[in-house]
């Protein structure tokens, strides 16, 4: 695969982008001259944001507010944003960064079900339906990626945060089939796999991370080695030496013995 992917006067779109590491990616993106589709829920959170990144930056910024994990919004989010990137010269959308999702704290059969449900939906299946939307144009075309955010999470069941790790073993899975098929297609797929990077994502868990931990890397790190990989062509990346580390050594352990030790460490944070 050619190492140069074109970013320059180029669209992205960027899901989960009102803060923490999807609002990283939309800054870095429109730092390569990208323009941008901003998508979550927070309408006046991503305005504020677009406004700043085009000052910044010299491109285009449009938002599009969506719930990504009710039924059919992924698909209207992908048609608007397809249509802010066609309203200019610029053509298409050529990178799809599935960043939206978020996790949960606490013991399977204590943590409300339709809670747990609605994060299938956005980490699992709005990452499905927007993938499938984007490659559907990308594919043909013969250009274009896809960034999958999953998680280090991914690698080894996690007690306390069972179907969090179960939505990112589906992301890192699919991400790694879908290159696959993809391979020599002319669309790069990377699965990022972050460590835990203090966002907002730890109030909506209810749990804690602070810079300094082994593992903790600030949200704009993760994206540059997000960036990077990608770069390089490479299909996944878990940035930062200790989350390398752990994901390599987690997937040789008998899967027991691997969720046995990510509860200790789950219960020593
Ligand atoms: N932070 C970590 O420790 C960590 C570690 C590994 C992986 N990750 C993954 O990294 C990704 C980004 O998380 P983060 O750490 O940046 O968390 P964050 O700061 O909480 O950001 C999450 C983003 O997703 C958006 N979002 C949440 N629910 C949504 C919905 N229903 N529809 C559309 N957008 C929605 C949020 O915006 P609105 O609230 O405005 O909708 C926000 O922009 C997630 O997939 C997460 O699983 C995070």
């Amino acid at each position: 695969m050619s190492r140069h992917f074109d970013y320059r006067g180029r669209w992205a779109l960027v899901t989960g982008a009102s803060m923490g590491i999807g609002e990283a990616f939309a800054r870095a993106l429109a730092g390569r001259g990208m323009h941008v589709v901003l998508c979550a829920r927070s309408a006046d959170r991503l305005a504020a944001l677009a406004g700043e990144i085009q000052a910044r930056h010299g491109v285009r910024a449009a938002v599009v507010a969506a719930d990504l994990s009710r039924p059919g919004e992924a698909a209207r989010a992908w048609a608007e944003a397809e249509a802010e990137a066609e309203a200019g010269a610029e053509g298409p959308i050529h990178l799809l960064v599935n960043n939206a999702g978020f996790g949960l704290h606490g013991r399977f059969d204590e943590l409300p079900a339709d809670r747990q449900a609605e994060m299938v939906a956005l980490n699992c299946t709005a990452v499905l339906q927007l993938a499938h939307l984007a490659l559907g144009q990308m594919r043909p075309r013969g250009s274009g990626g896809i960034i999958n955010v999953g998680s280090v999470a991914a690698f080894q069941p996690v007690p306390m945060k069972s179907v969090y790790a179960a939505t990112k073993a589906f992301v890192l899975s699919l991400s790694e089939a879908m290159a696959e098929e993809n391979r020599g297609s002319g669309v790069r797929i990377l699965c990022l796999s972050p460590g835990p990077t203090p966002t907002g994502f730890q109030a909506v868990a209810g749990t804690r991370v602070q810079l300094g931990q082994p593992g903790v890397l600030t949200a704009e790190a993760v994206v540059q080695a997000g960036l990077a990989a990608f770069d390089a062509g490479k299909t996944q990346v878990a940035p930062g030496f200790a989350n390398r580390v752990t994901s390599t050594f987690a997937r040789m352990l008998p899967m027991g013995v691997a969720a046995r030790i990510a509860r200790r460490v789950n219960d020593s944070r």
